[in-house]
C-alpha cells in the first residue's frame, strides 16, 4: 500500500506586516531583520481564527485533489496555536467542513508539526487503516508573540497549509521518513507563563542546522539515494541563514532549495505545506521529482521526509 499526494492548498491572511511597520513598534531595522533572517514581511490574521485559516487551506486542497470532504477518513492537524485548549482545532475544522464519520486530532510538535502529522498519516495509510487523510498545518502565532520583544517579534507570521493524501496501489510518494525529539532542550524555545514565545536564538540556530543535516542524510540513505538525487529541498522556513547553512552542509546548490521566508516569515507548522504548495504552483516540483522536506522546532523536535512526488 502506497501513499499518494492528491492535492495541496494554502491560506495567508491579507494583512501584511512589513519590516518598516516593525521599525515603528520596536527598536529594530529593516537592514537588521533582512540580513539576520531574510524576512521582509509576514502576514497577520485579524478576524481569522486558526480554524478559519485551516478551513480555507483545506477547501483549496480538497478542490485540487478532486476529493469531497465527506470522503475524508481522518483529519490530522498540526498547530501550537489551537483556538481552544480543547476540543482540538482538528475537531473544529471537521465541524466547519460539515462532515461526519471520520476521526480528527491535533499534533503538537511546534515547527516540526506538519512533518510529524504527515509521517503519522503515511503510517495510517500504509497500515491499511484509512484511505484518505487531510493533513493540515496552521498557526496564528501573532497571538503568542510578545510584540515588545524585538528578538522574537520580527520572526513569526500566520497562515495555513493543507495536503490531501490517499492510499494507492502505485509506488508510494513517501520514500522515507524519520522523526526525532529531545525534551532536554525544551527551554531553548517555549511559551512562558503568559503564553509568549521565548527563545535562545543562537543555540537554536546551531542545533537546527546540525539536527536537520543529520536527519536529512539519514532519510536519503534510508531511500538508497544520494544528495545528488534530490531535485528540490523544501525546508521549514525559520531563517534564510539556517536554510543556506543546511544546503551548504548537505552539498546541495541553492537553486535546489525553495524559500518564501521573505514574504511570510516563520509560520511554524504551516511553513512546509505553504512552501510545498507554492513550489508546486511555481512549477518547481513536477511529478517524478525527489523532494526533501525537513524541519526543526520547539520540543526540541525535528525530522525529514523524502518524497518521490
Ligand atoms: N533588531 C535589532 N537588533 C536586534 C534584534 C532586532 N529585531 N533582535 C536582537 N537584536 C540585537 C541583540 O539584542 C544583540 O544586541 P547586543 O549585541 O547589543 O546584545 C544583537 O542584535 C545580536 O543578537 P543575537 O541574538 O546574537 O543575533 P543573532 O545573529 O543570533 O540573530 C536570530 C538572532 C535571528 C534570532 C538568530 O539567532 C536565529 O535566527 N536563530 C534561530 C532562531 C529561529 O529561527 N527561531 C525560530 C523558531 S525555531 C525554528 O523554527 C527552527
Amino acid at each position: 500500500m502506497g501513499t499518494k499526494i492528491l492535492g495541496t492548498g494554502i491560506y495567508l491572511p491579507e494583512k501584511t506586516l512589513t519590516n518598516a511597520d516593525l521599525e515603528a513598534m520596536v527598536d529594530t531595522s529593516d537592514e537588521w531583520i533582512t540580513t539576520r533572517t531574510g524576512i521582509k514581511e509576514r502576514r497577520i490574521a485579524k478576524e481569522e481564527s486558526a480554524t478559519d485559516m485551516a478551513l480555507e487551506a483545506s477547501l483549496q486542497a480538497l478542490r485540487n485533489a478532486q476529493v469531497e470532504a465527506k470522503d475524508i477518513d481522518l483529519v490530522v492537524l498540526a498547530t501550537l496555536t489551537p483556538d481552544k485548549r480543547f476540543p482540538s482545532t482538528a475537531c473544529l475544522l471537521q465541524a466547519s467542513l460539515g462532515v461526519k464519520n471520520l476521526f480528527s486530532f491535533d499534533i503538537s510538535a511546534a515547527c516540526s508539526g506538519f512533518l510529524y502529522a504527515l509521517d503519522l498519516a503515511d503510517a495510517y495509510i500504509k497500515a491499511g487503516k484509512v484511505e484518505r487523510i487531510l493533513v493540515v498545518g496552521v498557526e496564528k502565532l501573532s497571538e503568542i508573540v510578545d510584540w515588545e520583544d524585538r528578538s522574537t517579534c520580527v520572526l513569526f507570521g500566520d497562515g495555513a497549509g493543507a495536503m490531501v493524501i490517499s492510499s494507492s496501489q502505485d509506488e508510494s510518494d513517501v520514500l522515507a521518513s524519520k522523526m526525532y525529539s529531545d525534551g532536554e532542550f525544551w527551554n531553548i524555545l517555549y511559551a512562558d507563563k503568559c503564553g509568549y514565545i521565548r527563545m535562545k536564538g543562537k543555540e537554536l540556530f546551531k542545533l537546527a542546522v546540525r539536527s536537520m543535516e543529520s536527519v536529512c542524510k539519514e532519510v536519503i540513505q534510508m531511500a538508497g539515494l544520494g544528495t545528488e538525487d534530490v531535485d528540490l529541498v523544501v525546508p521549514h522556513q525559520a531563517n534564510i541563514r539556517i536554510i543556506n547553512s543546511l544546503a551548504d552542509k548537505l552539498g546541495i546548490p541553492k537553486e535546489k532549495v525553495f524559500s518564501n521566508i521573505e514574504r511570510y516569515g516563520n509560520t511554524s507548522a504551516a511553513s512546509i505545506p505553504i512552501a510545498f504548495h507554492e513550489a508546486l504552483s511555481a512549477g518547481r516540483i513536477k511529478r517524478g521529482d525527489t523532494v526533501l522536506l525537513t524541519a526543526m522546532g520547539g520540543g526540541l523536535t525535528w525530522g525529514a521526509t523524502l518524497l518521490r512526488y
